[in-house]
């Protein structure tokens, strides 16, 4: 398994340590257009695989795409990240083009690539990429609701004061503060609703917390967060390297799926060799739905912004 990572800033780089670390990769190359930088990181990283007992071998690149050639998994997080104050919309000036030139530098490379989409606004990001490459839809995944998760089952964790592997939720909708869509009601603790545990306020704070998560760090950060984006990208990787059919939410582009179309906006879907293999519908009751299409139209503003 060949995975490249095109950006070295802070998301590809723990991207890149943590499909490393988990050793299930033969090969990670990481790219990045300033001189020397995925190099440099590259090499940081390799000098901890004798500590951290990994072999996946990882090599870095100043935008020498055939170096990207044959890989099985990319993903893309170049562009700028947002500073405090700014939502992740803003950033669509800058990162569509870049997205765009990456997504197509990477096909050429590597025909049969699957690849993921990190790169803000994510949902339009991945729309764009859906749009502008021809790639089959299975092989186009937005990473967003994996993190979103992550981070819901984080805030379910501290407010059940439960460790965070008896918690279980799922964010759907898109990966946005206002778009996201948290389902408390089928969160679990032990497969125990958590409403047996929580009020309704403490688990509408949970959602708010949830939904703000990346401004929250961003804040305190001055940038944006990287460990549970580098972790949840790695941990896509992964199930597509290893064929493990996990469920995640992604950015799926949608034909009807959840009443939506024309849109990549976060949902359930099984992740394995063949990228996003099938996207899961699920029951929603009518305040999810609501929630859902009103998140939809949001992401399709956003897309309305794509010079396509
Ligand atoms: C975040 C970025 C990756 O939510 O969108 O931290």
């Amino acid at each position: 398994m060949k995975v490249t990572v095109v950006g070295a800033g802070s998301v590809g780089a723990s991207c890149a340590e943590y499909v490393a670390i988990k050793n299930f990769a033969s090969e990670v190359v990481l790219l990045d257009i300033k001189e020397g930088y995925a190099e440099g990181k590259a090499m940081d990283l390799m000098q901890t695989a004798s500590l951290n007992s990994f072999d996946t071998k990882i090599t870095g690149s100043t935008n020498d795409y055939s170096k990207t050639a044959g890989s099985d998994v990319a993903v893309i997080t170049s562009g700028i990240p947002r500073k405090p104050g700014m939502t992740r919309e803003e950033l669509i000036g800058i990162n569509a083009g870049i997205v765009k030139e990456v997504a197509g530098n990477l096909i050429k490379h590597s025909p049969d690539v699957t690849l993921i989409v990190v790169s803000n606004p994510m949902d339009t990001m991945t729309y764009l990429v859906h749009k502008t490459t021809g790639l089959p839809k299975n092989k186009i995944i937005g990473m967003g609701g994996a993190l979103d998760s992550a981070r819901f089952k984080y805030r379910l964790a501290e407010a059940l004061e439960a460790p965070i592997s008896d918690v279980d939720g799922m964010v759907i909708g898109g990966h946005s503060d206002t778009g996201m869509v948290p389902l408390t009601r089928l969160a679990t603790r032990n497969s125990i609703p958590v409403s047996a545990f929580l009020s309704e306020d403490r688990l509408n704070q949970v959602s708010e917390d949830t939904k703000v998560g990346g401004a929250t760090l961003t804040k305190l950060l001055g940038t944006s967060a990287w460990y549970a984006p580098g972790a949840a990208v790695s941990a896509l990787v992964q199930a597509i390297a290893c064929d493990q059919k996990k469920i995640f939410p992604c950015s799926a582009f949608l034909e009807g799926e959840y009443g939506l179309s024309d849109i990549s906006i976060g949902v359930p879907a099984v992740i394995g060799k063949d990228g996003l293999e099938k996207i899961v519908e699920i029951e929603l009751n009518d305040a999810e739905k609501a929630k859902i299409q009103e998140s939809a139209a949001g992401v399709t503003k956003t897309n309305g912004l794509l010079e396509l």
